[in-house]
């Protein structure tokens, strides 16, 4: 089969198409023909193995899963043993990252619980785009943000997959939505429905005179006491990522600060059965960009890790 591959950490240009061994499923493990798969934050870090810290979860020395690729769409075509939930011929998609790596690839094996059954009427290409980031966005505005009806609320870091699915989620609620973010993004977000646009180059929403309700971050760029100046009284700031310095920052500062600061621990897969609901009732469609051939995914993860992409980054490997 055709996989992308990344033997050592180092710049995306040495990522290789190669022919390999088609995967065979261990126990609980199901065999996936790939559709579609996504670029994600992990996939950036992983091929360069930055920052260094990332290489205790990714291997010391080289990546320890060689194939890139942590979001997939695609057809389950056979199953290891001991496999209950799923059966040849079905059509599945997840976030796969707490089981392994590996989507950007025609086949992978992965463990049974990484995946879920795909609706037919969610075509291959938006699953693709929706486990992870949407994922996200529901766990940060609605588990942990508590979203309510007509919340003013603030996407930091909004072009891109959190905050385009995000804004969506924001507007189910009926809420008035702030994007911050740079670039060639801000006209598809106007398009997309934001009620304003900041950018981030421009003007830094932390020294304005506005105050949100909630602030869904994902980029924490600044140190915590900004963001808590901007919150309305009651308000809260909901991070979803950001470099390792400054999430550690925002551990001990809702305490010293007396605000409610809170770190979204992804839980993978946990809500989509609410977010294919919204898609279905097309409430939701993700951004989509691409999709781009599986011998692009070095430009595609190169495109994504210097921000130059709008929503999802998909990568078609059929
Ligand atoms: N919490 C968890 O368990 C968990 C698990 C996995 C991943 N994550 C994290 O979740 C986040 C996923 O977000 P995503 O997929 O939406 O990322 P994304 O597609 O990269 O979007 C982030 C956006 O932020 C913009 N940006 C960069 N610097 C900024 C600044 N100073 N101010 C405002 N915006 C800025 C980027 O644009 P430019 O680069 O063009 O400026 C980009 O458009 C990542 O941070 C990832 O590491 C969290």
């Amino acid at each position: 089969m055709k996989a992308i591959v990344c033997r050592s950490y180092g710049p995306t240009s040495q990522l290789r198409l190669e022919d390999i061994e088609k995967p065979i499923p261990k126990p609980n493990e199901v065999l996936v023909k790939v559709r579609f798969s996504a670029v994600n934050d992990y996939d950036w870090g992983m091929v360069r193995g930055k920052p260094n810290l990332y290489r205790l979860l990714f291997g010391l020395l080289k990546p320890k899963h060689p194939i890139p690729g942590m979001e997939l769409s695609g057809v389950v075509e056979a199953c290891g043993v001991g496999v209950k939930n799923f059966s040849g011929g079905d059509e599945v998609y997840g976030d796969i990252s707490r089981y392994g790596f590996g989507s950007f690839a025609e086949y992978v094996c992965i463990n049974e619980k990484a995946l879920v059954k795909k609706p037919k009427n969610i075509p291959f290409e938006d699953a693709a785009a929706l486990s992870h980031a949407a994922n996200l966005a529901w766990q940060g505005l609605v588990d942990v943000g508590g979203i309510k009806k007509g919340m003013k609320i603030l996407i930091n870091g909004a072009g891109g997959g959190v905050g385009t699915i995000g804004l969506q989620i924001a507007k189910t609620y009926a809420c008035e939505v702030t994007g911050v973010d740079t670039g060639e993004k801000l006209a598809t977000m106007k398009t997309l429905g934001f009620d304003h646009i900041i950018d981030y180059k421009k003007e830094d929403f932390t020294k304005s005179d506005t105050q949100y309700d909630l602030i869904l971050d994902a980029k924490t760029t600044r140190a915590p006491r900004a963001y808590v100046k901007v919150l309305s009284k009651g308000g809260k700031y909901v991070t979803v990522g950001g470099t390792i310095g400054r999430l550690l920052q925002l551990l001990p500062a809702g305490k010293l600060l007396k605000r409610p600061v809170y770190i979204v621990a992804l839980d993978a897969n946990k809500d989509l059965f609410a977010i294919e609901k919204l898609y279905m009732e097309e409430k939701i469609k993700p951004e989509i960009d691409g999709p781009y051939p599986l011998e692009k995914t070095p430009w595609a993860i190169q495109h994504f890790g210097e921000g130059k992409h709008t929503g999802k980054v998909i990568v078609s490997v059929q």
